[in-house]
């Protein structure tokens, strides 16, 4: 029987909820109450307090969800439960303003804080199902996580038992966020809505939406419409992108896109009804390209950049400190606070190269007039004005730990992304902060190894890493401790471009983040939390959310094994080094899914370990020529170049290393836009035994550059 034949038969799916029990192969059921005393249930994030009880209900066609008819917020509640039950159990559910009889109710407790501001309880008792709650959220929370209980497996039922119990429910943190990056690649405003309905369905509560960077502006601010008219748009790296002509200007097409302030308004206001607030993080005083690029007079130096660039990195161009600069900044965060209701503002200050700073005689005038030590000192100086601005609004300032640079700013709270160390100092200086350290919460990080998974950097976070990462500092004190207000997860998109990849690198890790931040420690247990991602991965195919599937059966950190003995994937070999290493979509073609590498920015090289070699008399490979479009400083200095013997380089297999002998050495063609790869075919020299080979590619130019995409060994035949 499978997954889905075991769904219709309602009350099996309940007991069976872990994925390690086989379900009882009994006959389709009637209703028959829970034998087990102490069944499973797929809930996640898990809830605080879950006591079973005696008895059961039935939910049926036409159940009704009823809740106070003064009350529309709870009508919504209503509403969404019931939509959410239609499409992923094919069960219609009856919203209704009448209470009384055997029914699901939505019960507003009259003391706003009986159950804290998220809290709520949800009892199951033979005579109906009530979620009751102090707030808006909490019965939103308890909606899901009765549809949760109604959705253990997917599928078609006519009724769904529920056997008996008692949910005391609340987080143990306030922030549990997830941060989008929509400027290094766009995603349109529906694909956001359904990323927050996902988001709330695994009470995720905070979207820090990344709107502005080196990279596009993607906010409209009608008071400097050059943000957006130029801003928002740059021609892709790679040659592809040039030879694509957009007949309206004979110039290359331009990439980009962005949110106008109506768009914004829907799409806050559909986050603030699943319980979401969207925190608009404006980057300053560095990642300020693109807005420079609009309005040059922001610069630090004469000859801004006249384009928006394509380049990923950390760029040299940083706002000036003249006062039309902090009056451009506070127009800016005027118009974002009208559009943005929730407390916080993110002001970014992360990445923030000085070298501008350090070089204009009248940014050094400055820092003497106001008698700071340094750059770092007026960063600190400039991010304390912004604060002040801010809170003399009403608000708060967040930043990245970079921040504390120079010197804390007054009342500021701290993403730290550069470990927790920026957590730390920022909690024993008693300011707030959300834990988002890098690698672990960092979602572009891949999630398994092998080819066929999406672009992304090549590190492996997997689902495990991200759920055993713990969100109490044992630096701190629990007084200290309290300051650690949240978990934040963050998806950057320079390498991923299509959205559906976007999602994937969420999904299921955002489960695991929600976990940490909802769940008390004391219920902290992988293989339990393991065992109720079946369901959870159920669920997501049951609304349609792309999401990364095979994890849990190709265990905890492995590729599945090569099935093509003399044949590798760039993902099924070594790197030499990972100094920047990434799985990276090739730049063509530019419709449809584009070839991937695995490759290091610095030192594009490969090994393959122990290949046995007998046999072997030649050798195919196919690559693809990637744009260096990485602003990396000094770095560039270590990038590994191989002089070349013909134009367009070669190709090179060493043997046991990459300074042993060549067995051989292809002339690369001239590669065309088309498909983006090139394939090359020749003489391998004769070995015998096993060995490891090292491949790499010649090169006269940093831009562009081969990277490997398949090698194959060809016996003779
Ligand atoms: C960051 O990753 N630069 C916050």
């Amino acid at each position: 029987m499978t997954r889905r034949g075991i769904a219709a038969f309602g009350l099996a799916l309940l007991l069976a909820a872990c994925a390690q029990i086989n379900p009882p192969s009994i006959a389709p059921v009637a209703v028959v109450p829970p034998p087990r005393p102490t069944p499973s249930f797929s809930l996640v994030p898990w809830p605080a307090h879950l006591e079973t009880r005696p008895g059961y209900f039935v939910v049926g066609e036409g159940t009704a969800i009823q809740y106070d008819r003064g009350d529309a917020a709870s009508g919504r509640v209503a509403t969404y439960l019931a939509d959410l039950v239609r499409r992923s159990r094919h069960l219609s559910l009856a919203p209704s303003g009448k209470v009384g009889g055997h029914a699901i109710l939505l019960r507003r407790l009259s003391d706003p804080d009986a159950t804290g501001k998220e809290g709520y309880r949800l009892d199951v008792t033979p005579d109906g199902i009530t979620i009751s709650a102090g707030q808006t959220a909490g019965l939103f929370y308890g909606a899901i996580t009765l549809w949760q209980l109604m959705t253990q497996r997917t599928g078609d039922a006519h009724s769904i038992t529920l056997p008996g119990l008692a949910i005391d429910d609340a987080p143990r943190l306030a922030w549990r966020g997830l941060l989008l990056d929509s400027v290094r690649h766009y995603q349109s405003p529906v694909f956001i809505k359904t990323l927050i309905d996902a988001m709330a369905r695994e009470k995720l509560n905070v979207l820090q939406w990344h709107l502005t960077d080196d990279q596009g502006w993607r906010l409209e601010i009608r008071r400097y419409p050059r943000l957006t008219q130029v801003g928002a748009w740059r021609v892709p790296a790679g040659a592809a992108a040039q030879t694509d002509i957009d007949p309206k200007t004979g110039k290359p097409r331009l990439y980009g896109g962005f949110y106008t302030q109506k768009q914004v308004r829907e799409i806050v206001t559909y986050a603030a009804a699943r319980n979401i607030t969207i925190v608009p993080e404006i980057e300053m005083p560095g990642h300020a390209a693109a807005a420079i690029v609009a309005y040059p007079w922001l610069a630090s130096v004469p000859n801004p950049p006249k384009q928006v660039s394509s380049d990923w990195g950390v760029f040299p161009d940083i706002y000036n400190v003249d006062e039309r600069t902090f009056r451009f900044l506070q127009d800016v965060l005027t118009e974002t606070m009208a559009l943005f209701p929730g407390a916080y503002i993110h002001v970014g200050g992360d990445e923030a190269a000085k070298d501008q700073w350090k070089a204009n005689p009248a940014i050094q005038q400055k820092i003497h007039e106001i008698g700071l030590k340094d750059e770092d000192a007026l960063q600190s100086w400039f991010i304390a004005r912004m604060g002040q601005f801010l809170k003399a609004h009403h608000r708060k300032l967040i930043g990245w730990d970079e921040i504390l640079q120079g010197g804390i700013p007054p009342d500021a709270t701290i993403t730290s992304w550069r470990g927790i160390s920026g957590a730390i100092t920022a909690a024993k200086a008693g300011h707030d902060t959300v834990l988002s350290p890098a690698p672990v919460l960092y979602f572009d990080n891949r999630q398994a190894e092998g080819p066929g998974e999406p672009s992304g950097r090549a590190q492996i976070e997997t689902l495990g890493d991200v759920y055993a990462f713990d969100p109490t500092p044992p630096a701190l004190t629990d007084d200290q401790r309290k300051h650690v207000i949240g978990v934040q997860a963050n998806v950057w998109t320079e390498h991923i471009r299509e959205q559906d990849n976007v999602d994937y690198a969420l999904f299921p890790r955002a489960a695991a983040l929600a976990e940490l931040g909802w769940s008390p420690a004391a219920h902290h247990d992988w293989a339990d939390f393991r065992a109720r991602m079946p369901d959870e991965l159920d669920r997501y195919t049951a609304l349609a959310l792309p999401h990364a599937q095979h994890l849990l059966a190709i265990g905890e950190h492995d590729a599945p094994p090569p099935t093509r003995p003399l044949t590798r994937d760039s993902h099924e070999l070594d790197l030499c080094k990972k100094a920047i290493a990434l799985s990276i979509e090739g730049p063509a073609p530019l419709e449809g899914k584009p070839p991937v590498f695995l490759t290091d920015v610095l030192n594009p090289c490969w090994i393959w370990h122990k290949v046995d070699l007998t046999g072997v008399t030649s050798i195919t490979a196919l690559a693809g020529q990637l744009p260096f479009n990485f602003q990396i400083g000094h770095d560039v200095e270590k990038v590994v170049m191989r002089p070349i013997a013909t134009p367009d380089g070669e190709f090179e297999a060493h043997l046991d290393g990459c300074d042993g002998p060549k067995l051989a050495v292809l002339p690369m063609p001239h590669p065309g836009p088309g498909t983006g790869l090139s394939e090359v075919r020749g003489a391998f020299a004769p070995q015998t035994g096993v060995h490891d080979l090292c491949f790499v590619f010649t090169r006269a130019k940093l831009d562009p550059y081969w990277s490997l995409h398949t090698v194959t060994l060809v016996p003779e035949h």
